[in-house]
């Protein structure tokens, strides 16, 4: 998949579909000649693209690094563009003229120290080692191929091999430098209850993009971003997308030129970063992916949902239906005890859900949100027999039990901030900024790690549990570490992120079997970093429906809905009011992993009976709901309804789920057109037993009914009828 050529000097990284191609220009320096669509070879005129600057005219005379595209720019020996690194030698300067040393081709993928990576045991990978002379710094360029996915993981590593330590001030994951700027740029930003919603700009001259400074990779925006070619839509054209694997503050960026060229970048967050190098240390930024799509979004966002299935999630869930869950916060909140907690799990049990979920409030003496963070011990007030005699109540009924935790907090009000009041991130002198009256513990500190690692294991324990809810409820102001020396203070953001992913891992890996689940204030943090660890994440605290079509919608761009944790919960809704119909609410979470988060005991029979077939209906469709190839059909934010669907990878099965938001009267029914089917089949509607030609769902569609009130789902199980049979 990966060859070189030496004589045009020409790296050539190509699957089936797509070709990635880096040339050394001169020799020395890594120039991007092509991305797109795969080519079979590298002709005169893609070479003559960089013909100004041929090899026997090329020097550093003249400037010509600030009008080629480049792999690795670094502002300021020739290129006048920022770049992707910016570095301080022991002189207080920062040239850094970058030339090729070596390069390596290997089977497989190397992982990432400290940092989560997608695997890549059947993939190649092109290693481009660039030095530069006078400092004697050194940068691993990291470029991985699959065969089975059209996505590029690139990553940097910096090795100081001078003899004095260097400052990095910027090291970004990945450039691209496109020959045109003719896109238009998709972001997503948000908020709290209104995350990763899309925008569509075109690109002018100068910056522009998305970037958070907030600690972690926010509800506010994504990291993320794509170019659509001029023509391109939800199923055709070119686009050519990037995320980075990251959970903490970034950037993602692109800068267009004065010959209106284009310059992707993304990766770690420059502003409040630095660290410091010393000889012989290395560094290593996290991974970006590479995505070109020849079609669409909906090609560009099923080549991320594949490289999520196949290479990021792990463990005993990454691949296989999950069980269907119920949380009882918006159940009870802080207000309950163990009765009422087996009182719900009771009924829970008799509508067929698989797994309770135990959410805040069953530690310290935590009755509001302002105290006990970090004491992760029950109260025996609400639980007199521990968690374990909670739990053994639960598993007799033959369901799991699941916890809700929050390690890398603490409260002023707890035992621990008592015993160590200097373990949480602050700077002395300074007011403690507290958010949600809590305080964020320094994960940069080997012993505040050991301590979390400890408490949640032995918690976990006792609570013989299965499922946790690893939760994250701010973000972090006053940045301060007292484990750093003043020198270093700015590494702290990255050194959080290096020590979450630690202290997730080591106790992942003491509970192989246990699901994770990760959540930030909802959808606080979800990124493909945190992915690699868990295979779920809450998407958002808003429940509504109409609002999780927006929020799953934009989600779904980049990420499947194994992922994303969706459930079913209380009208009128607790975040917006709005009350909307319950099979509505279920077809909306059946969009992701699902579950339920209210009090059925307040629940009429005949919705506990249509509950209990909604799981059955989970249950028999669950592998495809999560696993399926996704097409969004409709938009819900430009228009007054929204659809999905996914297909099963042989294509004879397919669920349609379709929404209106407001009822509209004397109106006609409508069409939804289909995709992903195959033509020459015939389906059947497994619920209704009408039965449709592939071909007449594609191109004419499925009719839908004219909604009575608003808020209303329908949902299509289409199952191929077996070869030959007749389709009347
Ligand atoms: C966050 C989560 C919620 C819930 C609360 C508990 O807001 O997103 O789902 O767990 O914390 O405090």
């Amino acid at each position: 998949m990966i060859t070189f050529d030496a004589e045009s000097r020409c790296f050539h990284l190509a699957n089936d579909r797509i070709s990635y191609i880096i040339r050394l220009g001169a020799g020395k320096y890594p120039l991007h000649l092509y991305w797109g669509p795969r080519v079979r070879r590298v002709s005169e005129d893609l070479l003559s693209a960089l013909s100004a600057y041929t090899d026997e005219t090329f020097s550093l005379h003249g400037l010509p690094l600030d009008r080629l595209p480049q792999e690795c720019p670094t502002y300021g020996c020739a290129d006048l563009r920022e770049g992707m690194l910016q570095v301080r030698h022991a002189d207080g300067t920062h040239a850094l003229d970058l030339q090729y040393e070596s390069h390596a081709i290997l089977s497989g993928k190397p992982p990432l120290a400290g940092l989560p990576s997608a695997r890549g045991e059947t993939a190649q990978t092109l290693v481009l080692t660039l030095t530069d002379g006078c400092s004697g710094l050194s940068v691993r360029l990291l470029y991985t191929l699959w065969e089975d996915v059209d996505i590029i993981a690139r990553s940097v590593e910096i090795v100081n091999r001078g003899s004095a330590p260097v400052v990095l001030d910027r090291v970004l994951s990945a450039c691209v430098d496109f020959e045109q700027a003719d896109f238009s740029l998709l972001t997503l930003s948000g908020a709290w209850a209104r995350e990763r919603q899309p925008f569509l700009r075109p690109l002018v001259p100068g910056d522009q993009g998305v970037s958070t400074a907030r600690g972690a990779s926010s509800a506010q925006t994504s990291p993320f971003l794509a170019l659509l070619s001029p023509g391109a839509t939800e199923e055709q054209g070119l686009v050519y997308a990037f995320a980075l694997c990251y959970s903490g503050s970034f950037t993602a960026s692109v800068h267009v030129d004065q010959d209106f060229t284009a310059r992707a970048m993304l990766g770690i967050q420059p502003f409040g970063f630095s660290w410091t190098l010393a000889s012989g240390e290395r560094f290593q930024a996290p991974e970006a992916y590479l995505c070109c799509s020849a079609q669409g979004l909906g090609g560009m966002s099923r080549q991320f949902h594949r490289l999520v299935h196949r290479h990021i999630t792990t463990g005993p869930y990454a691949q296989t239906a999950r069980p269907i869950l119920i949380n009882n916060w918006e159940a009870t909140y802080f207000d309950f005890n163990e009765e009422k907690l087996l009182a719900l799990a009771r009924q829970a049990r008799a509508v067929g859900i698989d797994l309770f979920v135990l959410d805040d409030g069953w530690f310290g003496h935590r009755d509001r949100d302002d105290s006990s963070l970090g004491d992760w011990w029950e109260d025996l007030r609400k639980l007199p027999q521990g968690l374990g005699g909670l739990s053994s109540q639960i598993h007799a009924m033959g369901m799991k039990f699941g916890l809700w935790v929050e390690p890398e907090m603490v409260s002023p009000d707890s035992r621990l901030y008592r015993a160590h009041p200097d373990w949480c991130i602050h700077v002395p002198g300074r007011l403690r900024t507290e958010a949600r009256h809590q305080l964020v513990l320094d994960l940069s500190r080997p012993e505040v790690r050991d301590y979390i690692v400890e408490a949640i294991s032995e918690a976990l324990t006792r609570g013989q549990v299965d499922y946790v809810k690893w939760d994250m409820n701010r973000n972090i102001t006053m940045w301060g570490s007292q484990g750093l020396p003043a020198g270093r203070q700015q590494e702290l953001p990255h050194r959080y992120i290096l020590g979450l992913y630690e202290v997730m891992g080591r106790v992942i890996r003491r509970f192989p079997q246990v699901l994770f689940e990760s959540c930030a204030g909802g959808g606080g943090r979800f990124d493909l970093g945190l992915m690699c660890l868990m295979p779920q994440a809450w998407c958002s605290d808003d429940t509504d429906a109409w609002m999780r079509c927006r929020i799953q919608y934009g989600t779904s761009l980049l990420f499947p809905p194994s992922v994303m944790g969706a459930h079913v919960s209380a009208v009128p809704n607790h975040q917006t009011g709005r009350s909307s119909p319950l099979f509505t609410r279920a077809a909306v979470a059946m969009g992701g992993s699902y579950g339920y988060e209210l009090d059925l005991g307040k629940l009429p029979e005949a919705e506990l009976a249509q509950i209990r077939e909604l799981n059955t209906r989970v249950h028999s469709m669950q592998q495809l709901l999560l696993y399926g190839d996704f097409y969004r059909l409709r938009s819900p934010f430009s228009g007054n309804d929204c659809a999905w669907m996914s297909v099963s990878p042989d294509r004879r099965e397919a669920v349609v789920t379709h929404v209106f938001a407001l009822a509209q009267p004397n109106t006609k029914p409508r069409l939804l057109r289909l995709r992903g089917l195959d033509p020459a089949l015939d389906y059947r509607d497994a619920d209704t037993g009408r039965v449709w030609g592939g071909d007449e769902l594609l191109s004419r569609g499925l009719r839908l009914e004219t909604p009575w009130n608003d808020y209303q789902a329908q949902q299509f199980h289409l199952v191929a009828l077996p070869h030959g049979e007749s389709r009347v």
